[in-house]
C-alpha cells in the first residue's frame, strides 16, 4: 500500500476565520465538517449503531447485493472511493466481488484523514492481499482528478455524504466529476431517499440522545479553535425534516439569553433565548433528484439499486 499526500497546509488561522465568519452570520451557523474531531468521530460511530439510525442498516446489505450485480464492470479497474473513512463500506462491497476479479483491481481510497487511511488501508490489505491499494490523502473534491485514467475508473461515493453539501456545492461536485470522467468510467453514488417523515426525524432524534450529544460537541470544537466559552448545556438539540428543501436540518437552540466570549479574539456572540446555530443539512433524495444531479454532470443514470422499501439508493451513472 502506498499513500500519496495532496493535503494543502491549511493554517489554524484560516480555520479560525471560517468559524468566526459562520458565527457572525445571520442566522448563525457552524459547518458540519467541524463535527468530526476525535470525540465527534466516536459519537458518529455510536450513531451508526443506533436502531433508529437506519442508514447503515439499509446501505450495507445494498452494497453487497449491488457489488454482485456490477462485478463484471470492476474487471481491471481503478476503483476510487471518495471519502473512504474507515474503509468499512468498500470492505463489504469487495467481499461480494469474486477473487479473480478482485485481483485485477487497484483501490484508490480518497480521504482527508491520513491516519484513518493508514490504519484501515492495512486492515483492508490484510483481508484482500490480492488488491493493490493506492491511497490519496485529499478532500473528495480535489482528489477526484488525481486518479490515473490508464484503466477504467469506477468512482464510489457512499454513505449519502453528498447530502451534507449545499445544493450549489453539489452541482459543483457533480460538474467536476462529470468533467473528470471518461466514456468508460462509472460512478456509484449512495443517496438517502425521502421517506416517512417520522422515520426520518427519529433517525436524527434518537432516544439515547447520542445525536444530541454529537450535535452539541461541535461547540467544544469551536471552543478549541477560537477559545470561546460555549457551554453545550446552554443549548438544545433540534433536528427536523424541512419538507420544502427535502432535508433534515440540525440546529442548536439557546435555552436562554447568552453572551459567549472568545478569549483569543476580542469578540462576543450574543444569543437571544430560542436563537439557533445551524449545524447540518442532510439532503434526502427522490428519483427525479438523482436524474437532475446526473444531468448537471453530463451523466446518464444507467441503473438505480435500492432496498425493497426504497429507503436508500445506489445510483449508477455513466458518461452520456
Ligand atoms: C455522515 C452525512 C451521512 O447526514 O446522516 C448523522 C451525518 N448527522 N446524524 C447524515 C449525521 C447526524 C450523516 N452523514
Amino acid at each position: 500500500m502506498i499513500i500519496q499526500n495532496f493535503m494543502p497546509e491549511i493554517g489554524e488561522r484560516s480555520v479560525q476565520e471560517r468559524i468566526l465568519t459562520c458565527l457572525r452570520a445571520e442566522p448563525k451557523a457552524l459547518p458540519s465538517v467541524f463535527f468530526y474531531d476525535q470525540k465527534g468521530s466516536e459519537l458518529f460511530e455510536q450513531i451508526t449503531k443506533l436502531e433508529e439510525y437506519y442508514l447503515p442498516n439499509v446501505e450495507i446489505p445494498l452494497l453487497s447485493s449491488t457489488a454482485k450485480k456490477v462485478n463484471s464492470e470492476l474487471k481491471e479497474c481503478n476503483l476510487v472511493e471518495l471519502g473512504s473513512g474507515d474503509c468499512s463500506k468498500i470492505s463489504v462491497f469487495l467481499d461480494a466481488v469474486p477473487k479473480d476479479i478482485r485481483e485485477t483491481i487497484i483501490y484508490y481510497p480518497v480521504d482527508v484523514s491520513k491516519d484513518a487511511m493508514e490504519k484501515s488501508g492495512h486492515i483492508l490489505q490484510n483481508k484482500f492481499p490480492e488488491i493493490g491499494i493506492h491511497g490519496i490523502n485529499s478532500d473528495f473534491i480535489e482528489g477526484m482528478d488525481k486518479i490515473p485514467g490508464d484503466k477504467n475508473r469506477f468512482f464510489c461515493f457512499f454513505g449519502s455524504t453528498i447530502g451534507n453539501l449545499t445544493p450549489a456545492r453539489t452541482n459543483e461536485f457533480m460538474e467536476r466529476l462529470g468533467n473528470v470522467m471518461d466514456k468508460n468510467d462509472r460512478l456509484l453514488l449512495g443517496v438517502d431517499m425521502v421517506k416517512d417523515i417520522n422515520v426520518l426525524e427519529r433517525a436524527y432524534n434518537d432516544s439515547l440522545g447520542i445525536t444530541a450529544e454529537f450535535n452539541k460537541n461541535i461547540l467544544r470544537v469551536a471552543n478549541d479553535h477560537i477559545g470561546t466559552d460555549f457551554d453545550p448545556d446552554d443549548f438544545e438539540h433540534v433536528a427536523f425534516f424541512n419538507k420544502e428543501l427535502s432535508r433534515i436540518e440540525m440546529h442548536l437552540k439557546a435555552k436562554r439569553d447568552l453572551v459567549v466570549k472568545s478569549g483569543l479574539f476580542e469578540e462576543r456572540f450574543i444569543f437571544k433565548k430560542g436563537e439557533t446555530i445551524h449545524t447540518e443539512n442532510s439532503q434526502k433524495y427522490t428519483v427525479q433528484h438523482i436524474y437532475d444531479m446526473a444531468n448537471t454532470a453530463g451523466l446518464f443514470v444507467s441503473d438505480i439499486f435500492s432496498d425493497e422499501k426504497n429507503w436508500f439508493s445506489l445510483a449508477e451513472m455513466v458518461k452520456k
